[in-house]
């Protein structure tokens, strides 16, 4: 469903207030592919089901609301990811970005299928370690990492940090000289390129806190510096230019301005690096209008501009790596919400008001992101109605989905559910208005397993002591 300017004039109940049209879908009981996790059914009597069991079951056992990933899904996601690269005929390394949503069990499956983890603080890395990682498979992120937490990284012998200033540079190659190792690290590169979804700007992102600028020469004088330090061994360059990227236009870009940095270091140090990292960013679809490409075509699409970029400056052809979080784990949760007020604002639309809300799901509210949803305990043949789905908090700005239609039939006591949650959602769930912040399953082959167990009020009093 999309907001777009009504094309026929308008028509009774699905005007949007503000003027704009929402096409109720042909179908309200069908759950679309492209949104929902891949087992993701009804069975017989119209229940939804995942990993073979129903949502009812889920909540009756676990309550709501609750994030609930497919577990086949994510493996299934991750592998591809992997294979993808591996299939090339380029050395190449996917990264899982972390920050998309990461607990030990995520670790463990991604082990198992071969991925490698891009994490971005200590709570992440210390999570990488517990789930098990291999300290060599881990590459650390941040624009201000502390002297405490970089000596906590090359104790733990991560195999790449990501020197993101100056500072820092100075920093982690006197922590890795007095610890008397080399550190390998990547220069994060600022390459004037900013994308999103389907559009991107060349030239225009110099102004933010990541990396090292290209164009103001920065990124040749980090080069210089982190050369010039015993304690660290410069692996190579990395760049990453946004979020949900559904083409690789901006990548060719960001490429090409990488690849012609390491020909500048060839001709002036003699050396050619052996890595480079394309970073995150690739898109999903959080509604039905949206179309990513598959990441056999993206792997396909990347490693070819780095190897045409490669060749065009006689450079042998760099291992690639890539981070994407959002494009493993994002379309393989749902969150799962118990309806507890129907409220119809006449000639408007109607609340639905679910036992969530913002601190689960703060998207929609910082982005404006698009979201569908779905009654999932029961199938209806009612009309569609035009609504919002709201949460529970003490703020007007707690939306889950801005426009969407459910069933006119939709009662208090009603499961539904909002797909494609996997990324960025229980990762950025905070405990506004002390909310407890809700479980996240695993479901796989008909068993469900609580991976993050619910917050309770102990969780909340043990922080506050007095
Ligand atoms: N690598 C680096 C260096 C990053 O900064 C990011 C995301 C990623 C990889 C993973 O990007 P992904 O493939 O997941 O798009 N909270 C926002 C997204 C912020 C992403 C920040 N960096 C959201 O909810 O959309």
């Amino acid at each position: 469903m999309s907001r777009s300017a009504h094309p026929a004039g308008p028509r009774h109940g699905d005007v949007l207030p503000e003027g704009h049209y929402l096409a109720p879908p042909s179908d309200l009981n069908a759950l679309d592919p492209k949104v929902w996790s891949r087992t993701v059914a009804r069975d017989a009597s119209g229940v939804a089901t995942v990993g073979g069991i129903t949502v009812t079951a889920l909540a009756a056992e676990f309550g709501t609301p609750a994030y609930v990933v497919d577990e086949a899904d994510f493996r299934a996601r991750a592998r591809a990811w992997h294979r993808a690269f591996g299939a090339e005929g380029v050395a190449a390394d996917v990264y899982y970005a972390g920050k998309a949503f990461l607990s030990k069990a995520v670790v463990r499956w991604l082990q198992e299928e071969g991925l490698s983890l891009d994490v971005c603080s200590p709570g992440e890395l210390a999570v990488a370690l517990a789930g098990g990682m291999p300290p060599e498979r881990i590459a650390l992120h941040g624009n201000n990492k502390s002297v405490a937490e970089l000596e906590q990284a090359v104790k733990a012998g991560v195999g790449h940090i990501v020197v993101d200033s100056t500072a820092e540079i100075g920093r982690l190659a006197e922590i890795a000289e007095r610890q008397g190792v080399r550190q390998p690290v990547l220069i994060r590169v600022t390459v004037g390129v900013e994308a999103h979804t389907h559009e991107f700007i060349a030239t225009a992102h110099e102004d933010q806190k990541f990396g090292f600028s290209l164009a103001q020469g920065s990124a040749a004088r980090a080069v210089r510096d982190v050369l010039a330090r015993p304690g660290l061994e410069l692996r190579g360059l990395h760049s990453h230019i946004g979020s949900q990227i559904f083409d690789t236009a901006a990548f060719e870009v960001a490429a090409h301005r990488v690849v012609a940095l390491l020909a500048e270091i060839r001709d002036e140090y003699g050396v050619e690096l052996p890595e480079i990292d394309l970073g995150g960013g690739l898109g999903i679809a959080y509604t039905s209008e949206d179309d990513p490409r598959e990441p056999a075509e993206i792997a396909t699409a990347l490693a070819e501009i780095v190897r045409r970029e490669c060749a065009a400056k006689r450079l042998a052809t760099p291992r690639l790596s890539v981070e994407p979080g959002r494009a493993i784990v994002g379309p393989t949760a749902f969150t799962l919400y118990q309806v507890g007020t129907v409220k119809p604002l006449p000639g408007l639309r109607t609340y639905v008001s679910v036992d969530g809300g913002m601190s689960d799901n703060i998207r929609t509210a910082l982005y404006d992101a698009d979201y569908s949803v779905a009654l999932v305990s029961r199938t209806s043949e009612a009309e569609p109605m035009l609504v919002r789905v709201v949460g529970k908090h003490c703020e007007s700005g707690d939306i889950v989905v801005r426009d969407a239609f459910l069933p006119a039939d939709l009662t208090p006591g009603d499961l539904i559910a909002v797909p494609a949650t996997g990324a960025y959602c229980r990762s950025m769930a905070s405990n506004y208005n002390h909310a407890l912040r809700p479980p996240v399953l695993a479901v796989a082959q008909g068993t469900a397993r609580v991976i993050v167990r619910r917050e309770t009020e102990e969780d909340l009093l043990r922080l506050d002591i007095g």
